[in-house]
């Protein structure tokens, strides 16, 4: 009987590759793997790799350097090492990995991991470089096995993958692909198959979910808003929620959803990335400042307690100080309970790039700064205005210290109190006693 192989898999980027990396994981299990938390100790490793800023793909790169050392090390002791690139770097750069760092065997693209134990054999075997970078035909999701036995209490599931909205400043249309859903039923077996294991609570996934449209088990596309109420009939399904929503695709019923839907926690993720027409207009957002403030009325109308969330660009090019202050009056306008903000990066091959007036590096640092700074004083604010309340919190995992559970309340903020590991899974109420700017901390009531 040969040793069982190991593999160590690393996760970058968005919670989609969270969702691919365990995926991945599956399939190699499934083939006789086991999963170790020691990269020294992997017959193989993965790196799941994310574009989307010039920090994210160089942090790989730098890894790789790392990764060199250690497959030396193990080649003195006689022992092998598979390296894969995942994910969003290996769709974008290809074989240009294999240049950039040799030391990889095995470069595989997003619509492709379903491959991966075939692609690691014939790495193996056939002792040469092996990339996989196509958008097969065949249906990645359908090719996977899945993983048995009990789960953490908070999972995600990945409802729709690849855009069509080529926002001038992103990649991810170049290495996710065009916008595609998976069907109804297959989302509701994965469902189901998930709160069998355990699962209580389940975020949507899609780089555009709010676009989600996939085949209805009438023949007919479903909306998100749709296969929303067809989840919340999951016996013990407690909660819901999605991630990530474009403005323009916010539809009336998904709207509604927050006001009529109990499952769906009051939490929304809403990028709108600038607060000046015109540079949402050269960033081809397709919405303006006041169409998000409209929007976040509307929601806030249907579910008035509803936090909040973001995602901000400053410097964009051409973007100048006073369009910068738009951006600050749209966050003091509505007001986030979380928030995301990045330096603006070109990326090579979005139209972005090549536009005149890329802003210096220290004006977007200066930028950066100021609009974090009123976003945590929102964030701690939100936070802070939870003490003295009892809110449910579906506890999720140990805590750092003994006697300790963290869990999630449903604005999403993480929840630390006393309780006993026999409760992880369970949703119970907590009184909030303690607020900082990114946890909060109660008593079990
Ligand atoms: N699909 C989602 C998010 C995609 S990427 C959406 O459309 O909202 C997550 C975030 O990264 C984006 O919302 C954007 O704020 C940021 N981002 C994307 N490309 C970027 C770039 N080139 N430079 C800086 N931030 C970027
Ligand atoms: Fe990127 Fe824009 Fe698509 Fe979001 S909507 S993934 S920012 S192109
Ligand atoms: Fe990054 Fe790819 Fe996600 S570029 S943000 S890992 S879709």
């Amino acid at each position: 009987m040969p040793e069982t192989r190991k593999v160590f898999i690393k996760t970058y980027g968005c919670q989609m590759n969270v969702y691919d990396s365990e995926r991945m994981a599956e399939s190699l299990v499934s083939q006789g793997y086991a999963e170790t938390e020691d990269p020294g100790d992997a017959d193989m490793i993965v790196l799941n790799t994310c574009h989307i800023r010039e920090k994210a793909a160089e942090k790989v790169y730098s890894e790789l350097g790392r990764i060199r050392q250690l497959k030396s090390a193990r080649q003195s002791e006689g022992k092998e090492t598979i390296v894969a690139v995942a994910g969003c770097v290996a769709q974008a750069e290809g074989a240009e990995v294999f240049a950039r760092a040799p030391v990889v065997d095995l470069v595989v693209g997003p619509q492709a991991y379903h491959r991966l134990p075939a692609l690691a054999a014939t790495a193996r075997s056939e002792r040469r470089q092996v990339i996989d970078t196509e958008f097969p035909d065949e249906d990645k999701f359908a090719g996977l096995p899945e993983r048995k036995g009990p789960r953490p209490a908070a999972a995600f599931l990945t409802v729709q993958e690849g855009c069509d909205k080529f926002c001038t400043f992103c990649v991810v249309p170049y290495t996710r692909g065009m916008e595609i859903s998976r069907p109804v039923a297959q989302v509701m077996e994965e469902a189901h198959r998930l709160v069998g294991q355990g699962v209580r609570e389940i975020t949507l996934l899609g780089q555009n979910v709010n676009a989600y449209h996939g085949d209805g088990p009438d023949g007919r596309p479903w909306s998100l808003s749709k296969l929303l109420a067809e989840l919340a009939g999951i016996e013990r399904l407690e909660r819901l929620r999605y991630t990530t929503s474009h403005p323009l695709d916010m539809d009336d019923a998904l709207i509604e959803a927050h006001r009529g839907l109990p499952e769906l926690m009051p939490y929304l993720h809403l990028p709108f990335q600038a607060g000046s027409d015109r540079i949402l207009a050269a960033m081809n957002r397709k919405h303006t400042a006041s169409d998000y403030l409209r929007i976040v009325e509307r929601v806030r109308e249907a579910r008035p307690d509803i936090a909040l969330s973001t995602d901000v660009i400053v410097g964009f090019p051409g973007e100048t100080d006073e369009e910068f202050q738009q951006t600050l009056d749209l966050v003091r306008e509505v007001g986030f309970a979380q928030a995301f903000s990045f330096k603006y990066s070109a990326r090579p091959g979005t139209p972005a790039a090549n536009i005149d007036g890329q802003v210096p590096e220290d004006v977007k640092a200066d930028r950066l700064a100021r609009l974090q700074e009123l976003l945590q004083s929102q964030q701690s604010r939100f936070n802070a205005g939870c003490i003295g309340k009892i809110v449910p919190v579906l506890f999720e995992k140990l805590g750092r210290r003994a006697g300790q559970l963290i869990g999630r309340s449903p604005y999403l903020q993480a929840v630390h109190a006393e309780a006993q590991p026999g409760l992880l899974g369970r949703i119970l109420p907590v009184e909030i006693s303690g607020a900082g700017v990114n946890s909060l901390a109660g008593i079990v009531r």
